[in-house]
Order: C-alpha cells, then structure tokens, then sequence
C-alpha cells in the first residue's frame, strides 16, 4: 500500500538552533526540488510576527545555505507562524485552525524531549495527531530506560509507523553508499567476513571543541552524543546482512538484527578522554568528568563477523575533521615474499565526510629483480558539492511516509544496551592536548592490529592511482 503524503509541515522549536541551522535550508531544498509545497507552520514560545519569522527563516538561508530567492519567495507563501507555550492548549487551537483543511500534518519535535509527551498530548486533544506524523530528533533517551519511557509516551498518541526517529548519518549520501557499494559488487560482498577481514575502524574527528554547546554536551558526552547513535548506525550499515527486499522495513530489518549481534561493551572495551580547556567552556562544570573522546572496541557475536574487532574512535578537537572507515583485510604471508608486514597494505578506506572517497589500499610488485612491492591506493572519489544533505532527504522520506533510514525502537534499545554498561564515569577519565589524537592511554590500551589509522587531512595520498 502507498502511504499518504503528509499535508501539512509543523515544527516545534521553530526559532531554536536545529531550525536555524537545519530545517530552514532543508525545507528550502525540498521546495526547490518540488517535493514540499504544503503549509509549513513554525511554533515556538517567541512573540515574533510572521514577517520577523519569515526574516529569521531569510537569515538561517543565508547563512546555513544557499540562498535562493525564488525558493524563498515560495517559501514565505507557505510559511505560518504559531507563538505559544506548549502546555497550553490554545496554543493547539492556534495549531489546529494554521492547518486549515490539512488533517495528515507532518509534525517536527525539535525540542527538547522532556516536551515530547506534553506536546504530544496537547495535539491529541486538539484532533491533530489522527493520520498524521511525527519526527523526533536523537538523543532517544539517556538510557535504556529512559529510551523504552519515552517510546512509550509517543506510542500513547502516534503508532509506530508513524514515529521516525532522526539519526542523520543514516541520511548521509555516503553512508547508504557504504551499503550500495558493498552490495552491488559481488567480489567485495565476498570478501566481507571474518575469514577475510582482520579489523574494521572508524573515526569521527572534529577539529574544534564543543562549540558553544557546553551545557547540552555536559549532559551527553561523546558516547552519547555521537557513539551509541552516529557510530553505532555506520556500524550496522557496515556489516548487516542484505535486506530481503526493497522494502523499507527490510533495511530496517537488517540493521537491528546486526545491533542485537553487537556484544555489550565492558570497561576494558573503552578509553574515555577529555580535552585540556574544556572545564573553561561556558556551561561546563569545572570539575566536569564528561568524555570528549571516546576510543571503544566492539565485537559483533555473528558467523560472519566472529572474532573481527571494530573500533570506534570520536572526539573533539582532534587534529582534523572527518569521519573515515578503515576496513583491513588479513595479512597473508607468502613464503615468496619477504616483506609480510607491509602486506598490511590491503585495505578499504571508505571517506564519508567533508569530501567523499572510496579507496582500495593494495600492493605492486617495484620495477626490478627483486619481488618486492610498494602500496599504492586505487581510490574512486568525488567532492560532495552539490550532495543533498540528510535532513533534506530525511524530511522529504518522512513526508513521503518512508522511514528506511530512521532508527526503529529495536536498534535504538539495541544500541542502548550495548553501551550501557560503560556509561558515566564507570570508567576512569584521560586528559589529552587538543589537536592530538586523543590520550595516550588509548593507544596503549585500545589497539588494532597494526596500530590506529589517523585520517590524513589530505583525503587522497600522493600514491594513489585515480
Ligand atoms: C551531532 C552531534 O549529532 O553530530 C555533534 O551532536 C556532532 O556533536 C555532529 O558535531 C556531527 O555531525 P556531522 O554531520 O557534522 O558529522
């Protein structure tokens, strides 16, 4: 069955920070790309006139996008603004008559979830919740509790297939490439097993600090910020098995069932750090034991995957910004060659961000007598310019009604457990330089075989065959 497309955009939070940075230059594309042209109706506590709100949606375009003055033109005829605090009800009567004839509204929580239930609520008693959806942004929750009382709340008003839960790296072009390219080439999908694979890494570097957001960040820390979602989702994406079909609920079939394999992390699986200077930032206690890097081991109880790690490497003001998979194939010595160690060289390298590169790390034989080789990397790359950006896709699917690449409620309790144990200080926190790779500590302790591969701020070596 086709679901309905949604008649209606609502945003809660509508003058907050994910608005300004993300919803306004989303919804901008989706309108330029056709796919949007229902009432889009901001809330929010401020007192703003729709001509200041139409001016704030003007700047975020200008400064998170860019900006079209068509699109944006367009934009201000569908544009509404509702001021009003969220536990009153006539804040929904407002709601309710902005809607118009619209009865499938498509509403955005992008607030914080302490809200969720009361907003949910006051839409349920205004008539606003019958056929329509909502989306709510990570962190689902702070634990595993906490995820399932907050699940529950929404499932008081919304059915599950109408609940799409953002993690936007399941939204990033390279990301579902991951999956495209692991698939669609028989001879790598082959060769993605235990029998063949010796680790896999993945490091989410940012050059800067918390940037302003000290108070969220005090609250979540880097394995709840970007570990038990962001990271855990590639993972899944890496090495789930092929969805049975093109269904949406197949993809998502496939990525809680490899969550439910992944092994719930010990202390020993971790190294926690935390950057020289954070206590400074405003809105941080100054005796803060709150992680900025993580360094964590994981291991996936599956046939295909037993016995290969995968290591997860995250954090800020680290010496560079990107998020970059190394996947490592086994070394084969070879009693013909007498440089075993560098067969090392066999690897993937899969660049998700800023730019976007594919890269076979592999070994030639040097012109000469001996058999002996050099690495080279055959790299496949493009710079993402005009790539779509996850919220535009996640918001145009949500409207469509297509939550392939929202997190379900199974991968989220997964994800959830998984990393449970190892949460707050269980265990002991290292500080290191920023623009260093993180305390030293974690590359003693946590450590793949063949050392930790540091993304080159270059995303293509001097060796590579293009
Ligand atoms: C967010 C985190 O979810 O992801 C941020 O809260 C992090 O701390 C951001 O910086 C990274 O996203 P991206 O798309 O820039 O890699």
């Amino acid at each position: 069955m086709t679901a309905l497309v949604s008649d209606a955009f609502v945003f809660f939070g509508a003058t907050g920070d994910l608005a300004f940075k993300k919803i306004f230059p989303a919804l901008q594309s989706l309108i330029r790309r056709g796919r949007m042209h229902v009432p889009i109706i901001g809330v929010a506590i401020d007192n703003l006139s729709l001509d200041q709100f139409k001016t704030r949606a003007r700047n975020s375009l200008e400064q998170h996008a860019q900006f079209d003055s068509a699109t944006y033109e367009t934009m201000c005829q569908q544009l509404k603004y509702v001021s009003g605090d969220y536990r009153e009800p006539e804040t929904y009567q407002k709601i309710r008559t902005a809607l118009g004839t619209a009865q499938r509204p498509l509403n955005y929580l992008a607030i914080t979830p302490s809200l969720f239930g009361t907003v949910a609520e006051g839409l349920a008693k205004s008539g606003c919740v019958h056929g329509a959806r909502v989306i709510v942004e990570k962190p689902f929750g702070r634990d595993l509790e906490s995820a399932r009382d907050l699940n529950r709340i929404l499932h008081e008003y919304f059915p599950e297939e109408s609940i799409f839960r953002i993690d936007h790296y399941l939204g990033k072009e390279p990301v579902q490439n991951l999956i495209y390219y692991r698939f669609a080439n028989p001879l790598i999908d082959a060769a993605w097993n235990s029998r063949n694979i010796e680790s896999v890494q993945i490091t989410m570097a940012e050059n800067f600090g918390v940037a302003g957001r000290g108070k969220f960040y005090e609250e979540a820390g880097a394995i709840r910020d970007v570990v038990q979602n962001h990271m855990l989702q590639v993972i899944a994406c890496l090495a789930m098995e092929c969805p049975v079909s093109q269904d949406h609920e197949a993809r998502r079939d496939a990525r809680g069932k490899l969550l439910e394999a992944v092994r719930t992390l010990k202390p020993a699986d971790i190294v926690r750090g935390q950057f020289q200077g954070y206590r400074n930032e405003p809105g941080v206690n100054p005796a803060s034991q709150v992680e900025t890097f993580a360094a964590v081991r994981f291991m996936i109880d599956n046939a295909r995957w037993d016995g290969v790690p995968f290591f997860v490497r995250a954090g800020k003001c680290l010496p560079v910004t990107t998020t970059e998979v190394m996947v490592r194939f086994k070394r084969r010595p070879h009693p013909m060659l007498d440089d075993s160690e560098s067969l090392r060289a066999n690897y993937y390298r899969f660049r998700l961000s800023p730019q976007v590169v594919i890269a076979l790390g592999t070994k030639v034989k040097k012109v000469g007598e001996l058999m002996k080789g050099e690495a080279i990397e055959l790299v496949a790359t493009h710079q993402a310019v005009d790539e779509m950006d996850p919220y535009d896709r996640l918001l145009g699917d949500a409207a469509f009604g297509d939550a392939a690449l929202f997190a379900r409620q199974d991968s989220v309790e997964s994800s959830w457990r998984i990393v449970e144990p190892i949460l707050g200080n269980m265990t002991p926190l290292h500080e290191y330089e920023p623009n260093t790779w993180g305390p030293p500590e974690a590359t003693s302790t946590i450590i793949p075989d063949g050392g930790w591969h540091d993304p080159d701020p270059q995303p293509v070596s001097s060796s590579s065959a293009t």
